[in-house]
């Protein structure tokens, strides 16, 4: 079997010359953070969420219990970050669940998949989900794509006082903020990496990642997420992008927030290090600036463009990665393979000139290039 999880991500090329590094790190400054701050969100593409029902944990989250601790290392060869939560289990277990054993639910992001209830004996039937990318008989899931965004507050105090100290004002502010909102869900969570950063909010479905947050930002993190926009003054980086890719997004949104104000969501086109892509999406044009050697897939789904959901994780077996190519530029981008040809055969809509984005990868050649993506 075709490893789900193999990295679909390539990295881009990045400037090689100290001037262009030196340049970088001037607009890196502007946001006022410590050295290693940016680019220091996991690179795994994914990321389980274990409801557990408590807001207390060990040190090490997997020492909490077998289930938890089995669950984490077997997570951890497939390079899924893997953390508990302090929200509540569905109230009952599905039919599927035997009860007489621990089970748990369980949300996988950024795909905002949700498994009401996972026995420990249908650990391996998750493993098996989680690997192929596609749902498995006798393993309960329910999408909750575009439901809501989560955030999740690191307010795990056990293995570093600053995440408890720092974490739990910042995520009662969120809760209280958020009472009355059903669009935004806010959970504390164990551990997550950077307790020096604290505290630390991870947001969903965009995988963004934030830090040195207080309870005094929480109005300022809500309003940036209630306008669709990064709060870059505070963030850290974004769920599976490598470390320079999460650089580069931040040197792109410096170049942007300096550039003329304009309905078009980047204006940096001109970087050496990205090119311009435009998806077209139900009568709506939206204008992106996508780093250099990055999937389009990776890229549609991480500003949640309708319809492209990359299910397979761009191993070609799902084609909900379908977008047609303006007939300007077919002649630039090379043919499709035979595993594509094959799997464009199921794809919604498709046209003469349809691809799967997932295996685009941004490059000079296509700089400017338009998408149209059907609606599904
Ligand atoms: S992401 Fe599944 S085929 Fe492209």
């Amino acid at each position: 079997m075709r490893s789900l999880l193999r990295s679909v991500v390539a990295g881009p090329r990045w400037p090689s010359s100290l001037g262009a590094l030196w340049s970088q790190r001037a607009r890196l400054s502007t946001h006022s953070q410590p050295e290693g701050f940016v680019g220091s969100a996991s690179s795994n593409s994914k990321h389980l969420i274990l409801s557990s029902g408590i807001d207390r944990w060990p040190s090490k989250v997997e020492d909490t219990n077998a289930y938890i601790g089995s669950l984490s290392s077997q997570l951890n060869l497939l390079k899924i970050k893997f953390s508990c939560s302090d929200a509540r289990p569905a109230a009952s277990p599905t039919s599927t669940a035997p009860p007489a054993e621990p089970a748990y639910a369980l949300t996988l992001y950024p795909d905002q998949i949700y498994f009401p209830s996972v026995a420990q004996s249908q650990i391996p039937l998750l493993l098996q989900r989680l690997e192929s990318g596609n749902p498995v008989q006798g393993l309960d899931e329910v999408s909750q794509r575009g439901k809501s965004i989560d955030l999740y507050v690191c307010t795990h105090g056990e293995r570093d006082c600053r995440c408890g100290d720092l974490g739990r004002p910042l995520f009662t502010k969120l809760k209280q903020a958020t009472a009355t909102r059903a669009d935004i869900r806010v959970f504390q969570i164990s551990h997550i990496g950077g307790h020096k950063y604290a505290g630390n909010v991870i947001a969903f479905p965009s995988g963004d990642w934030y830090g040195n947050l207080t309870s005094e930002k929480a109005d300022e993190l809500l309003a940036s997420l209630d306008s669709g926009r990064e709060l870059w003054s505070h963030w850290r980086g974004r769920l599976g992008l490598s470390k320079e890719q999460q650089i580069e997004l931040l040197r792109q949104s410096s170049d942007s927030s300096s550039a003329p104000s304009s309905s078009q969501e980047a204006q940096d086109a001109g970087s050496t290090d990205s090119i311009q892509v435009t998806f077209a999406t139900g009568g709506k044009d939206k204008v992106f600036s996508v780093p250099l050697g990055m999937s389009l897939m990776e890229f549609a789904k991480s500003k949640e463009i309708p319809s492209i959901e990359g299910a397979c994780g761009g191993n070609l077996e799902c084609a909900t990665c379908h977008v047609i190519v303006d007939p300007s530029f077919v002649s630039k981008i090379p043919p499709p393979s035979d595993s594509e040809e094959d799997m464009l055969e199921y794809a919604v809509g498709r046209a003469e000139n349809s691809r799967l984005s997932c295996q685009i990868k941004a490059n000079k050649d296509i700089d400017g290039i338009v998408f149209h993506v059907p609606s599904m």
